[in-house]
């Protein structure tokens, strides 16, 4: 089990290189299902997740060829080809694993005419139910069939006809695999109240890249009209958005001044209004964007919301970073129901936070001190990272693999503008 051990107190400073989304590249794997052609993806970060999914995608029958990545180079490049599709059940033991293998559920429905998917269950920030992935699949025709824990879903006639749904709650993951199973359907499909994430304008992009005919990209409201086969192509995942907020966090709690190499403002407004509220500088760059904290942090009432509102995924590492602002911040979580599992391990760092029900309250403290730390799920861990850049004396973070599903490279990174980090493998 590997740990990571923070000296804190260290300003950073200098550039950062942002990976490619971890939430994009999960979502664009799949498309390999929807072609027998070979489908290149560049600017794969490597992740444990990227991994496990390439697995998953081996065993229904894709093959996944990665090229290597030059030292102290970002960014893999991965081939892959599903010439056929040996198996169309994604089992227990993969999905449990990994929630996000439920997108193979639209493009093997799409192209093999079935799937058969494990239930992913709940995780630590909540019960994930996915309903609606299920509602918008039979919505395009499918015929969904649930039993001893498996979805099973089949085109009547092995092909989808294509139709319209409208999602009752914004979901990326529903949206994700409504697209993919409606880009093949016959005729053409509409979706209201979709999600909108740059993540999902990364798919559509990809879907059409491939010869899908999607219109509203980038909009709640999609149109899809589907076509007889698609193509292989060649198409590199977005910079990461998540990531370059979680850094940007890393400048504010430390008084730093990072480049977020790479980022792409128009991705995350969002954050970047969040950070030049709280009293950061954030400067777009030729190269990116640069965050600077060179006066007082403020404190902010944030409330979460799916895009283009402030992004549940970053409502962790700015909890951490308003620790450290002087006077009271609200944050809301309305998106999961149980996503606060970092504020008891902040408080052992000597945070100051009430948490009732979806909101918190933190009162900013003057310093939080070093503690042997638990991460619990991939953005709660980077609070407690976060939070030992600044603490003062050593903070371990231990359950590190929750960090290394989304996080490439994170303490490479952040030791090459100043931190003191190590990994240590215990055991
Ligand atoms: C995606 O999860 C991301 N994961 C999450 O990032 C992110 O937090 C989330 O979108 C919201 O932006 C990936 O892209 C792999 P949702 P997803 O469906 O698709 C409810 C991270 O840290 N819901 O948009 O699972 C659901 O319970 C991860 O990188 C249903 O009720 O999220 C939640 O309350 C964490 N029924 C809300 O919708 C469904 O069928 C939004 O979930 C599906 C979702």
């Amino acid at each position: 089990m590997d740990s990571l051990h923070i000296v804190g107190g260290k300003r950073l400073e200098g550039r950062i290189p942002i990976s490619g989304a971890k939430n994009s590249a999960l979502t664009l794997l799949p498309c390999a299902l929807l072609t027998a052609d070979k489908l290149t993806l560049g600017n794969l970060p490597r992740l444990a997740d990227v991994d496990n999914f390439s697995h998953l995608l081996n065993g229904l029958g894709a093959s996944t060829k990665i090229a290597g990545v030059k030292k102290g180079e970002f960014g893999r490049r991965m081939t892959l080809s599903a010439r056929e599709i040996a198996s169309t059940v994604a089992p227990y033991d993969m999905v449990r694993k990994m929630r996000a293998s439920i997108l193979v559920l639209g493009p093997m429905l799409a192209r093999a005419g079935e799937a058969t998917v494990s239930l992913p269950g709940g995780c630590a920030i909540g019960d994930r139910p996915i309903d609606l992935h299920l509602q918008a699949l039979e919505a395009l025709g499918a015929e969904i069939e649930l039993a001893a824990g498996y979805v099973k879903a089949t085109a009547p006639k092995g092909r989808l006809s294509g139709g319209e749904y409208s999602f009752p709650v914004v979901s990326v993951g529903a949206t994700e695999n409504a697209l993919m199973a409606a880009v093949l359907a016959t005729g053409r499909s509409q979706l209201f109240n979709a999600a909108r994430e740059p993540e999902i304008v990364d798919l559509c992009n990809l879907l059409v890249a491939m010869g899908g005919k999607i219109e509203g990209i980038g909009s709640s409201h999609l149109i899809i009209d589907g076509v007889e086969g698609l193509n292989g192509c060649t198409y590199d995942v977005m910079p990461d958005r998540i990531e370059a907020g979680s850094y940007a966090c890393a400048a504010g709690i430390t008084g730093g001044s990072i480049e977020l190499v790479g980022a792409r403002p128009h991705d995350m407004l969002a954050i970047t209004n969040a950070l030049a509220a709280a009293g950061l500088v954030v400067e777009f760059t030729a190269d990116g964007i640069r965050v600077t904290a060179d006066k007082p942090l403020k404190p902010l009432a944030i409330s979460t919301a799916p895009y283009p509102g402030f992004p549940t995924d970053m409502q962790a590492q700015f909890m951490a970073m308003l620790c450290m602002a002087p006077g009271e911040s609200f944050l809301e979580e309305t998106i999961f129901e149980n996503r606060y599992m970092h504020v008891p391990e902040l408080r052992r760092m000597g945070a100051n936070i009430d948490v009732c029900g979806r909101s918190a309250i933190v009162h900013g403290v003057e310093r939080m001190t070093g503690a042997q730390v638990m991460a619990t799920d991939l953005r709660a861990s980077m609070s407690l990272v976060l939070a030992g850049l600044c603490a003062t004396g050593e903070t371990e973070v231990l359950r590190v693999y929750h960090l290394d599903r989304g996080y490439e490279r994170l303490e490479e990174k952040l030791q090459a503008v100043g931190a003191t980090i190590e990994r240590r493998t215990t055991g």
